[in-house]
């Protein structure tokens, strides 16, 4: 139970303009999480330079990148390409377009961001994304062009330009992980192990004034033979690629391996995590009915790029007036208009009216999407499309810094998994796969400039623990009611008090679904409680009792797991805020 009096007398929100508390106090009655996933010892080790773990955009471009240091290992959870990045469809955002600019692109993201991001890592992603997606193109990927071979350029939520680029119409994330799959298996020097779970990273040997650092990781491969079942890893780097976290929530635009097993492996060795409340619910998801629950199709918001508008149930748009780029607001605010506008209807869902596109367009331009719509029967060119707001992206993560480095030596991480700085409360639509491909060469580059030493694992004394199976139903229920688009502080304790109740229901054994379910708990909590803390509403966390940006959290909310405390938060100020 989380007493009353943890709210009452919080772990303090900051005062406007001071220096808030750091730590913040620890908040009591949290779910006891396991320290490390229960399982057999391992009964294999294999010894490689870098170990990837996640097989998304970031992950293969950080093994193509990393190749130079020695040998490298991708070990992905399912077959190779079941991630998120083959269901992104809107596309690659970065300049290419006449009149855009860096400033521009940096403007739009630092805005959408919510006055959260780290403006030196935007920097970086802004400008050195343009020449990664070239090298992207290099390596095979094709993006949808023009008649004289220029790149076509969409637009989505919060860009004043076209910058987008798409392929297939909008089946960008399944060329790009076609391209990157395919320069990956063509290069000897890389293998990739498929049906193997990370367990947790491995502790390592560190000297007394040297910060603690992993060896490498544990991981369960399905499979018979000389590398079948419970084995170890070791590695002088490890990346963590292994993506989003949506699976926490009822409905998602996630695929079902999104259990965000990196967040909780890094939690569990003791990293640092950062700005976890911001989860953004994409606006328009295809609405499947009430009952609907895991992944749901995406209804990119390329089609508002090309006109589509946003209706309610009598057919009236209701994003005129609310932001000067109506339908193409940045996300979190075409998010809230849509619950609002819902809730003032008394509906579940709202509409996209796509008929203006007319039919070669959506044919053409939006063959996955026009597919999911017939199979709901719809015809888009001629019925209004009905979506509502799903989870869809976790703008927090593993912290790190502009190389990719987290706060454990030998463990980085890039792509969704990460919080590099370039999101904050809210991330611009379609700076994600080029969030992957910047920060996984710049982990590359570093690694390369600056060998890692190859450490050795320390014994590993962390309590080993397993959630049952069972609860995951009850902990995406609880998620989505309490701490989904919509948040207040109570029915936020009622979350951690149910998460508790659910974390607290122990697993006969290990296997993959009491692995899974482990590490949705754990990100759960870590989510549930980030989101109690900031009380205020920014991006894509919004506070139904705390209205409106405070003054005093521009700054970040980091949190660790502490063997002792448990999890434990610091707020970081901004250098505004500082005294
Ligand atoms: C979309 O196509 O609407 C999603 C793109 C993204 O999440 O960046």
């Amino acid at each position: 139970m989380v007493p009353d009096a943890a709210l009452q007398q919080p772990p303090p929100a900051p005062a406007p303009g001071g220096l808030p508390p750091a730590p913040l106090a620890a908040l009591p009655g949290l779910p006891v999480l396991p320290g490390r996933l229960a399982s057999e010892p391992p009964g294999w080790t294999q010894e490689v330079d870098v170990v990837v773990v996640g097989s998304g955009i970031a992950g293969l471009t950080a093994a193509l990148e990393c190749r130079g240091l020695g040998t490298v290992l991708v070990v992905t959870k399912d077959v190779v390409a079941a991630g998120s990045t083959p269901w992104a469809q809107g596309g690659i955002a970065s300049v290419q377009g006449e009149g855009d600019t860096v400033e521009q692109h940096v403007e739009d993201t630092l805005v959408a961001g919510a006055g959260l991001c780290d403006e030196a890592a935007v920097r970086v992603l802004v400008s050195e994304g343009p020449a990664e997606v070239a090298t992207l193109i290099a390596r095979g990927a094709e993006f949808d062009r023009d008649a004289a071979g220029a790149l076509e350029l969409t637009r989505e939520g919060g860009h004043h330009r076209r910058r987008i680029a798409h392929a297939g119409g909008d089946a960008t994330g399944a060329e790009i992980e076609r391209a990157l799959v395919s320069a990956v298996k063509a290069d000897p020097g890389i293998e990739i192990v498929e049906h193997a779970l990370v367990l947790d990273l491995i502790p390592a040997e560190t000297g007394p004034d040297e910060p603690a650092a992993v060896a490498g990781v544990t991981l369960h491969v399905m499979g018979e033979g000389s590398r079948g079942g419970v084995g170890a890893v070791h590695a002088r780097a490890v990346v963590l690629a292994t993506g989003g976290i949506g699976q926490i929530y009822a409905v998602t635009t996630n695929p079902p391996v999104a259990t965000g097993d990196g967040v909780a492996a890094a939690l569990r060795a003791g990293a640092v995590l950062r700005d976890l409340e911001f989860i953004q619910f994409h606006p328009t998801v295809l609405f499947m009915g009430a009952g609907a629950r895991g992944q749901l199709p995406l209804v990119s918001e390329a089609v508002r790029g090309e006109g589509g508008l946003l209706v309610n149930g009598a057919g009236e748009r209701f994003m005129v007036g609310q932001h000067d780029l109506a339908e193409l607001a940045p996300r979190d605010v075409v998010a809230k208009a849509i619950m609002k506008e819902m809730a003032r209807e008394g509906s579940d869902h709202v509409f996209v009216d796509g008929r203006a596109l007319g039919e070669e367009t959506w044919r053409v331009r939006f063959p996955t999407i026009l597919n999911s719509c017939r199979q709901l029967g719809l015809d888009p060119a001629v019925d209004l499309i009905p979506v509502a707001p799903a989870c869809h992206y976790f703008c927090g993560g593993v912290r790190t810094d502009l190389d990719g480095a987290t706060s454990l030596g030998g463990l980085y991480a890039c792509g969704e998994v990460a919080s590099s700085g370039v999101h904050g409360a809210n991330r611009l639509a379609s700076n994600s796969l080029l969030e992957g491909l910047v920060f996984a060469r710049r982990i590359a580059a570093r690694l390369l400039a600056d060998p890692p030493p190859r450490r050795r694992p320390a014994v590993d004394d962390r309590p080993a623990g397993l959630v049952d199976a069972a609860v995951v139903p009850a902990v995406q229920q609880v998620m989505s009611r309490h701490a989904g688009g919509l948040r207040d502080a109570a029915g936020l304790v009622a979350c951690l008090d149910e998460l508790a109740g659910l974390a607290g229901q122990p697993a006969g054994a290990g296997v993959l679904s009491s692995w899974e379910a482990t590490n949705l708990v754990t990100v759960a909590t870590a989510v549930a409680a980030s989101a109690l803390l900031r009380e205020e509403s920014r991006g894509a966390h919004w506070r139904d009792d705390h209205e409106g940006r405070r003054p005093g959290w521009q700054g970040h909310l980091e949190v660790r797991a502490d063997p002792a405390a448990g999890l434990v938060h610091h707020y970081v100020p901004t250098e505004q805020e500082q005294p």
